[in-house]
């Protein structure tokens, strides 16, 4: 099946690439030349782990191209994919002025000469599927007045639920495929697209081994709307599931319990689940917050308050200023201080910095007259060329950021942080304190050390706690 992506971002390139691997043919289409140039020579406009591999395996297969002519690659296709951005206006509500163009765009260069599906992967609201259909529908009428009605098409609602930094994996490995559609020869299309993924029935890429526990995918068929929905509330439940950890480990805080021990115990419930409940400074990207304000947007433009998801973004919000407070109380005057903050994406594996922590952090401490540095394995170009206002002194290496600093924050738990000899940190420090956003070091090997270690719900050692008190009421 000949197929189109609209959109070179992350979402974009790496279902180009993953499907173009499965064997069919692909052209990438992008509006930005500069990211299509680096496609073409093979290099990819983001750091995402396995994807350039993966781009240089798929020219032998399906092969892949990119253009940033889109008409010629819409005529010649199957299926076209809607991968592009859709940010946030101030409202809240999805900005879809990029999937407007990109629909219209496609209705405009179609033809009788085939039967076409056009899939949204774009994260939309509610509704917008029929407006794709309306909008590829207005497309033809400009074009090809006179041959509109032999133009047949199908639209197909496909979300997508890869997570940056492991996204080549999540999109060859998923573990679900949904699409919403109502139209019977558009299901049969996607599901002959998607048959290698859903038996995978391919082999497995260089360095990227099919997980032990794969098993057939569960492609889910569903009504274009509940596609759409199924996203939001994906997303809306995992932010909450991550706001709720935190606010026990808030509570743990207090009472003298820690979090990681009773983020375990809950876990293992197999209702529960141990994954997304690791407490800290809060989720950040550029899906969480944006995909639960288009819902709160979404059920306000039907009269309904929610109050659960109102919730999730209060208490993440407040999760990241939490950070400020705990050096505050460390440190009591932020002024002149230098705090040198551990990771700047938003997680570990990507350079994305939207709506990462580390930036409202970053913000807050300069205003309040620190100073900053920082050190990021991948991230720091990045920060420094779409924040230039932020006087950041980016360092070649974790040691040398925590030189001379009054206190350090891991804001990013990259895996490389874990392995810090925090003796050897704590040395090159000016005041020994270490705010934990992302709880990767234990308390005592922290002490041990020599910081004064705070991380988020931890005492110091819960057992050696209660024991004292033990024996003291004893
Ligand atoms: N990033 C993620 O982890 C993720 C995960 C799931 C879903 N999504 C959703 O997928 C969509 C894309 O996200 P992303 O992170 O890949 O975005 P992105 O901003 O990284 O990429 C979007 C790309 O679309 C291009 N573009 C815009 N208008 C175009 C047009 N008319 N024609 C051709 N190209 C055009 C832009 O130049 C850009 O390269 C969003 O709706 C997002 O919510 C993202």
């Amino acid at each position: 099946m000949r197929v189109t992506v609209i959109g070179t971002g992350y979402v974009g390139t790496v279902t180009g690439a993953c499907l173009a691997y499965l064997g069919h043919p692909v052209v990438c289409v992008d509006t930005d030349p500069e990211k299509i140039a680096r496609l073409q020579k093979g290099e990819s406009p983001i750091y995402e782990p396995h994807l350039e591999e993966l781009l240089a395996q798929a020219s032998g297969r399906g092969g892949i191209e990119f253009t940033t002519e889109l008409a010629p690659a819409v005529a010649s296709s199957d299926v076209i994919f809607i991968a592009v951005g859709t940010p946030p206006l101030p409202t809240g509500e999805a900005d879809l002025r990029y999937l407007e163009d990109a629909a219209r765009s496609i209705g405009n260069a179609m033809d009788a000469s085939r039967f076409r599906v056009v899939v949204n992967k774009s994260t939309v609201p509610v509704g917008s599927g029929n407006l794709v259909e309306v909008l590829v529908r207005e497309g033809i009428s400009e074009s090809r007045p006179a041959e509109q009605r032999g133009i047949r098409f199908g639209v197909a609602s496909n979300p997508e639920f890869l997570r940056e930094g492991s996204a080549v994996g999540d999109s060859l490995y998923p573990d679900r495929i949904v699409v919403g559609t109502s139209d019977a020869k558009t299901l049969e299309l996607m599901m002959a697209l998607y048959e290698p993924l859903v038996s995978q029935s391919f082999s497995a890429p260089d360095g990227l081994p099919r997980p032990a526990s794969m098993a057939p995918v569960r492609l889910l068929s569903t009504s274009l709307t509940s596609a759409e929905m199924i996203k939001y509330a994906a997303n809306a439940f995992l932010a909450m599931k991550i706001g709720f950890a935190n606010e026990i480990a808030n509570i743990c805080e207090r009472v003298g319990a820690e979090a990681t021990e009773v983020m375990t115990g809950i876990g293992l419930d197999s209702r529960i689940g141990t994954k997304f409940l690791n407490a800290g400074i809060g989720w950040g990207g550029s899906c969480f917050g944006k995909d639960v304000r288009a819902l709160l947007h979404t059920a306000r433009e039907y009269g309904y308050e929610s109050r659960l998801l109102q919730a999730s973004l209060d208490v993440n919000q407040a999760q990241r200023q939490m950070v400020i407070q705990k050096l505050q109380e460390k440190l009591y005057i932020l002024k002149g201080r230098t705090i040198t903050l551990l990771g700047l994406a938003f997680k570990p594996e990507t350079d994305d910095l939207r709506d990462a922590p580390s930036i409202q952090i970053a913000e807050r401490l300069l205003q309040a007259g620190a100073r900053i540095k920082a050190y990021d394995p991948v991230a720091m170009a990045v920060c420094a060329a779409q924040r230039p206002d932020l006087k950041i002194r980016y360092c070649e290496t974790a040691e040398e950021a925590a030189a001379d600093s009054d206190a350090l924050v891991v804001v990013t738990e990259w895996q490389q942080f874990r392995k810090l000899n925090l003796t050897e940190i704590a040395a090159l420090m000016t005041s020994r304190i270490l705010v934990d956003g992302r709880n990767i070091f234990s308390p005592e090997q922290a002490a041990a050390a020599g910081f004064d270690y705070t991380g988020v719900g931890r005492v110091r050692s819960a057992r050696a706690r209660e024991s004292v008190s033990v024996e003291t009421a004893g």
